[in-house]
């Protein structure tokens, strides 16, 4: 954006702004050059927004403990955009929010702060945050931006604006409401086949089988969509999900299967501890106070995002069973994770005489050096758990046990 127009940078983290000025994105999105090269200016005094005209507005939208939605961060960032926006000014949201927050959330907040008219003096527009976390593949340039607002004149503009910096394209959808709808299915569909896919990995562990096997088999069929089994953490499926739901039931209707979807998905770290304790006993090995290693805290491979970690789930779950894991992740930033869950991460290459070896996230750090590290860390007849079907098991040292689900 930055490239194209002239462009501000606003957060209320100064932290995150200075290590952004030293060209350190800490989501890892953005390449060093990039920033550094950048004519983004990066500003943390709401008065450097003054001179703006569109507004865009990308701040976090989490649960509240109760699991509701949260759009305390949203209605904040409206209130000090109302306070320095001009009559003109088009305010954008970005941010994942069920239907009908632009309109009923968003607009009342930027009048109440701005004394203005929203769609008389000002204009609201939504196009939906897409990027897939540490997909390099696909960034931000490359993925259709889907553009919605309250007049055919802001949707021009908002289309126009983000037509000159994303590549692959707009798409105008004519209701800001089927936009923030369209943004939460698009999560809410992944949720629920992994959800299916988690439960058939349930189902194939009574059956004595493993759902990989099972999985490849039914991939060889053109029309089966590949989904894998495993812990749903991050701060978008697991998440939108419940926004899906919350706007349901204040319509009246009960989502069964957007539900069930998250109950099953919640349930895997438990199900995943179950798991490693039965194949423990079965090797007769002693559960209370064995050692165990889990790689990987962030929510997904190839990201250093720690919110909401099934990881630190299925350590709480083993904990249940006396179990006290150690935790490595070299993505992961060790001060976050202290202060977020109280964790100590810990060097994998430090690991020896280990009863169990979890690979929980297939960073490719671990991937590199995956089958030495089972070797230098798990004692003899240990138990390797392979929770995303990651690695070939006949790699492995011939007297390592594998799980997989
Ligand atoms: N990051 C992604 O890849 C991605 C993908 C799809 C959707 N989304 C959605 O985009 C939104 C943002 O998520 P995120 O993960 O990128 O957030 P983030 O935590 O990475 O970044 C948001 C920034 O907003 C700042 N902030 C908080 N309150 C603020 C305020 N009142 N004013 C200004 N800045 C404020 C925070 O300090 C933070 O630096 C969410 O709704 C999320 O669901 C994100």
């Amino acid at each position: 954006m930055a490239g194209t127009f002239p462009t501000v940078g606003f957060d209320v983290d100064e932290t995150r702004l200075s290590t952004l000025r030293n060209g350190i994105d800490c989501s890892g999105e953005v390449a060093q050059d990039i920033l550094v090269h950048s004519r983004l200016k990066l500003h943390s005094d709401p008065a450097a927004l003054a001179d703006s005209n569109v507004f865009i507005v990308a701040v976090p939208t989490p649960l509240t403990p109760g699991g509701k939605p949260d759009l305390g961060m949203l209605e904040d960032a409206c209130t000090m955009i109302g306070k320095v926006m001009a009559p003109g000014a088009t305010v954008v949201i970005e941010s994942t929010v069920y239907p009908g927050t632009t309109e009923e959330v968003c607009g009342p907040a930027l009048e109440r702060a701005s004394g203005l008219r929203c769609g008389v003096d000002f204009q609201i527009a939504y196009s939906p945050e897409r990027l897939n976390p540490g997909d390099t593949r696909r960034d931000f340039a490359s993925i259709v931006k889907l553009v919605a607002a309250q007049d055919r004149r802001t949707l021009d503009l908002v289309a126009a604006v983000y037509g000159s910096v994303v590549g692959a394209g707009v798409h105008r959808v004519d209701s800001i409401k089927v936009a923030e709808a369209a943004k939460l299915l698009e999560n809410t569909q992944r949720d629920v086949n992994i959800a299916l896919i988690n439960e058939m990995a349930q189902i194939c562990g009574l059956l004595g089988i493993r759902a990989a096997d099972v999985l490849r088999a039914a991939g060889s069929k053109w029309n089966f969509l590949p989904f894998t089994p495993g812990l749903v953490g991050g701060h978008c499926v697991g998440i939108d999900p419940y926004y899906l739901a919350d706007a349901a039931q204040r319509s009246g209707y009960h989502p069964r299967v957007i539900l069930a979807a998250r109950q099953v998905n919640e349930g895997m770290p438990a199900y995943v501890a179950s798991r490693i304790v039965l194949a423990m006993a079965a090797q007769e090995t002693r559960v209370r106070g064995a050692r165990v290693g889990l790689l990987g805290i962030t929510f997904k491979e190839g990201v250093p995002d720690i919110r909401n970690s099934k990881t630190v789930e299925l350590a709480q779950a083993l904990a249940l069973y006396g179990i006290q894991a150690h935790i490595a992740d070299p993505r992961a930033d060790v001060y976050e994770s202290r202060a977020a869950f109280g964790i100590e991460l810990e060097d994998e290459t430090d690991w020896g005489d280990l009863d169990v070896l979890v690979l929980a996230v297939p960073h490719a750090e671990f991937m590199a050096r995956i089958y030495d590290q089972a070797e230098q860390s798990l004692r003899p007849q240990g138990l390797f758990v392979d929770l995303k079907a990651a690695l070939d098991p006949a790699l492995l040292p011939e007297d390592v046990f594998y799980m997989a689900l």
